[in-house]
């Protein structure tokens, strides 16, 4: 029985309006959501947008061919891509002044940006060499994602790019790049934190008054856990940041406006696969929730056997016939057996498809098939490119 066809996403249409400003690449972990935003971003580029792509811990080998060899966070241009410099040159006839930047997201830079942009050089410094500010700002979960939109709020301010895609941090869970920056600014805006500084913040005799409050319990206990030491580098880190608290929560919730205005658009990137599809399902009712634009599901890795008349099981059957008859061909007998498997791969992948499209029928999908080789090349990412543009 044919399930429900969703609608089809039409990709290029999307890359084409100009009203569109981000694209986000979500998804659960390995799905496809660096590949996919790089290939958006390359045809966009090859379309005529000037783009930029905000990858987060690519492949190397598909950094190296983006040219981005080195961690200086800051927007490159991709070479070989046609650029406004070389527009015309395209070799497809089809350049129109588009442009491809790419850059890496250093977590760790960007947040020392954030420090250095916020307090005087002084106590800059003292932040960032502060211990627990180091481990906070390369290790805290959910930095990363606080650090991706960060960055999105910075590329957008800069007016340079009339395209930006964004790609999103490797959590299990799609729902963690909008969850986690709140939670971090909780974090540091939080009760314990606060807590923490008090004594530092006050000095002897007030610390004597919150021990005697009870609190000192809690930093009693913490002072076990963590040492002295740590608890100070704590305490003074916490007191120095304290005036940025305000800026940290604001900025976060700056770029989550960003997210819900139109111009901006999700992508919810899923393999054909029952784990994938579920996290893809609580992320296009949370968007929904959240009243942030959903532009579809892409598929990726989707199997499309050659042969496709074939059926599994005609295939198998001649398998067996063949290797019952006098002459066995085995490696007739292989291919027959290989194709029967990709046939039901592709029916298993279906099902799941279709599951996801009877509980989310208005949304579009669009797919990508799945290669034979991993994708670490400007043509790899032209080729993914080419499945927007057919059915
Ligand atoms: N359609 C495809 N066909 C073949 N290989 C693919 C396809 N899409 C992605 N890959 C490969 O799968 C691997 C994972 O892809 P990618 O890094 O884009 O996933 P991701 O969602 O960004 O992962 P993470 O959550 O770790 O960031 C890469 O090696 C990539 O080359
Ligand atoms: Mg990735």
């Amino acid at each position: 029985m044919a399930g429900r066809q969703p609608p089809y996403l039409d990709v290029d249409r999307l890359i084409d309006d100009r009203r569109n400003r981000i694209l986000v690449c979500c998804g659960s972990g390995g799905v496809g959501k660096t590949t996919t935003a790089a290939a958006l971003g390359l045809r966009a580029a090859e379309r005529g947008r000037r783009v930029v792509v905000l990858t987060v811990d690519p492949a190397r080998r598909l950094a190296q061919s983006m040219g981005l060899t080195s961690l200086d966070n800051t927007p490159r241009l991709v070479p070989g891509v046609p650029s406004d410099s070389d527009a015309g040159d395209a070799g497809n006839g089809d350049s129109s002044g588009g442009s491809l930047h790419a850059m890496m997201l250093d977590m760790k830079r960007t947040f020392d940006e954030i420090v250095e942009a916020h307090a005087d050089p002084d106590r800059a410094a003292q932040i960032l060499a502060n211990p627990f500010y180091q481990s906070l700002s390369s290790s805290f979960a959910g930095t990363q994602e606080y650090m991706a939109m960060e960055k999105l709020g910075q590329l957008r301010r800069a007016e340079e790019w009339d395209l930006i895609v964004v790609d999103t941090p490797p959590s299990r869970s799609a729902l963690d790049f909008l969850d986690a920056p709140q939670r971090l600014s909780r974090f540091l805006d939080g009760r314990l934190l606060r807590l923490l500084v008090a004594p530092a913040k006050v000095g002897g005799r007030a610390y004597m008054r919150v021990l005697n409050a009870g609190f000192g319990v809690v930093t009693g206990v913490l002072t076990k856990i963590l040492g002295t030491q740590v608890l100070r580098d704590v305490q003074t880190f916490v007191s120095a940041l304290d005036t940025m608290f305000g800026g940290f929560r604001e900025r976060a919730d700056y770029t989550y406006q960003l997210l819900r205005t139109p111009g901006t658009a999700f992508l919810v990137v899923a393999a054909p696969e029952p784990d994938a599809l579920r996290e893809a399902s609580y992320f296009v009712e949370r968007l929904a929730e959240e009243r942030m634009p959903l532009a579809g599901l892409i598929l990726n890795r989707v199997q499309r056997p050659p042969a496709a008349q074939l059926s599994a099981a005609r295939s198998l059957a001649a398998a067996e016939m063949l290797e019952a008859g006098a002459a066995p061909y085995p490696l007739a007998v292989a291919a027959l057996r290989l194709h029967a498997d990709r046939m039901q791969e592709a029916a298993g992948q279906r099902r799941v498809a279709e599951h996801f499209t009877a509980a989310h029928p208005l949304v579009p999908v669009a797919e990508i098939p799945a290669q034979p080789d991993d994708i670490h090349d400007l043509e790899g990412l032209r080729r993914i490119g080419q499945a927007f543009g057919s059915r």
